[in-house]
């Protein structure tokens, strides 16, 4: 889609060189935009700012978008756009809905790391919150035509397996009659039979290099263990509505084959030693040392990652890779990464990023447990938020609370507040859509069919119009920095700008071209709500 601003700062920079730094006016009096550009080359060049601006007014090439241009004050340029300009582009969202998220001028291959829960775990809100965000991302990067490659590296390995599989033949059960709680509730009491008993200890960790080893009867309880923990995760994900499906699993165990390769490159070429025992990478001005092999000779997870970085680049021809994992990992990340580039396993333009989040607090502003003292789980929490609301829009309600506010900051769940169909939430928006749908569902059985926006003459049809344009530069934001509270905010933005709209022109008892422009204007919101809501993972509900 034509962006207004990218064009205007094009024919701009054609006559002053620099960046005129376009701003949304701050008052419907000064146009839409404005510009200090003139004020800030006046100081370089020693002349009074109002001249620079009268030059700049006078050679700048946009008669055929904006009004004439108008120089206010010390020398700003006030910059408003013809209605014919806004109208064009409104109807272009009508005519071609499918072009209206811009495409990306390069598309890259990105993998977006993200949900990874642990088998025989319970997804834990660390977990949800990386499922939401990252299918947002995943869902905002494809829509520009990137190429995303979904990696859910779930915790399928590790030294635990060695006792939950001893666990189980020493119960005697059937792991394939197991669901994810009961696998929970076995992990349970392996823990503590590990713990208090030291022949059973001696026995797990046998029973690890029994598993490593590929004893068949092992993996086959490994392998029904990772099934039923699959089968629950598939359950939460259909519940989320996300788009996450089996082929996207890439559990830690597949790199497994790919670990020894990594220690004796990181060996041999200097950058790992050998201290205590253990095979270590010293991260230069960082005090704790990066952990590739422990003294027993066992792999972790450092490893492991390492070893999905250099696999991502070579083997998916990555050039992008977003790990979306909580705040706690952070320093986790920034080794791994550092070591890999050390390694040369990063190619020169690849990207590597953590986006990390802050954690779900109760009401008392603690980390959120349930009544009964335990960590709350995706399901209670879905559950919390449904007691109050109807699934749709409990749904919503959770994931715009975890969207909608920068992702590193912890945030309070409140049910009651999420879910109230008025203030900056998830609800809000789904009624904003609905109530639009309401609208031209009548304009519809009377015969109305859109068609093109004709008449912006009120202030608040041109915020509206206006507020429509700058879409595809907000998803293109979005996809760059990776915030999707950005996003919300503009789709905010937009539903209250749709509101205000509704106050000041009637819509339905309006007459003639009006009527049939500003319906049109309606039916171009509903697709940009409908699109955004879409991109944060949110269904839009015609009706509510
Ligand atoms: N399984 C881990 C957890 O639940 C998250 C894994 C994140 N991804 C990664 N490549 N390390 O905390």
């Amino acid at each position: 889609m034509l962006s207004l601003p990218v064009l205007l700062t094009e024919r701009f920079q054609a006559v002053t060189g620099v960046d005129p730094e376009l701003r949304p006016a701050t008052k419907p009096q000064f146009g839409h935009f404005q510009s200090s550009v003139a004020l800030r080359l006046a100081k370089a060049e020693g002349r009074p700012p109002r001249e620079i601006a009268q030059r700049i007014v006078d050679r700048v090439d946009v008669a055929d978008l904006c009004e004439p241009l108008e120089i206010a004050g010390p020398g700003f340029i006030n910059i408003r756009l013809r209605s014919a300009t806004l109208a064009g582009v409104v109807t272009g969202i009508l005519q071609r809905p499918d072009d209206v998220i811009g495409q990306a001028a390069e598309p890259t291959r990105v993998v977006i790391d993200y949900s990874a829960p642990n088998v025989a775990k319970p997804m834990h809100v660390g977990n949800l919150r990386s499922t939401i965000i990252g299918d947002c991302f995943a869902r905002v990067l494809r829509a520009q035509g990137h190429t995303v490659i979904a990696q859910n590296h779930i915790g399928d390995w590790g030294t635990q397996f060695g006792m939950l599989v001893e666990q189980i033949l020493f119960e005697g059960i059937d792991a394939d009659a197991l669901d994810l709680d009961a696998s929970v509730a076995l992990y349970r009491r392996a823990q503590e039979h590990f713990r208090d008993d030291d022949d059973f200890a001696d026995a797990a960790r046998r029973r690890v290099v029994t598993l490593q080893g590929g004893d068949e009867q092992t993996r086959a309880i490994w392998h029904s263990l990772i099934e039923v923990s699959k089968a629950g995760f598939n359950r939460a994900y259909a519940r989320l509505g996300v788009l996450l499906t089996d082929d996207d699993l890439a559990g830690e165990s597949i790199y497994n084959d790919l670990l020894a390769a990594v220690a004796d490159d990181l060996q041999s070429s200097g950058i790992a030693v050998v201290d205590d025992g253990a095979l270590v990478v010293f991260v230069p001005g960082d005090e704790a040392p990066l952990i590739v092999r422990k003294s027993d000779g066992g792999f972790g997870y450092a490893a492991t990652d390492l070893a999905a970085v250099r696999y991502r680049f070579d083997e998916l021809h990555a050039q992008r890779l977003i790990y979306v994992v909580g705040s706690p990992q952070a320093h986790h990340f920034a080794q791994v990464f550092t070591v890999a580039r050390m390694a040369g396993w990063v190619p020169d333009d690849g990207v590597l990023e953590h986006v990390g989040f802050g954690s779900v607090l109760g009401p008392d502003g603690k980390m959120f447990k349930t009544r009964d003292g335990k960590t709350v789980t995706l399901d209670t929490l879905l559950d919390l938020a449904e007691e109050v609301a109807a699934p749709a829009i409990a749904m919503a309600a959770v994931k715009y609370a975890d969207l909608s506010t920068s992702l590193h900051k912890d945030y309070v769940f409140d049910a009651e507040r999420m879910t109230a169909t008025t203030g900056n939430t998830g609800p809000y928006l789904q009624y904003a859509h609905a109530r639009v749908c309401g609208i031209l569902r009548k304009a519809e059985a009377e015969g109305w069919r859109a068609d093109a926006v004709t008449v912006l003459d009120e202030p608040a049809e041109q915020a509206l119009a206006l507020q429509l344009s700058r879409f595809g530069e907000v998803v293109a934001e979005v996809s760059e920095t990776l915030q999707p509270h950005k996003l919300c905010t503009y789709l905010y933005d937009t539903a209250t700008a749709l509101s205000t709209f509704y106050e000041q022109c009637p819509v339905l008892k309006s007459e003639g071209e009006v009527r049939t422009s500003r319906l049109a204007l309606c039916a171009a919101t509903r697709t940009v709500l409908a699109k955004g809501l879409y991109l944060l993972g949110i269904v839009a509900p015609d009706r509510m």
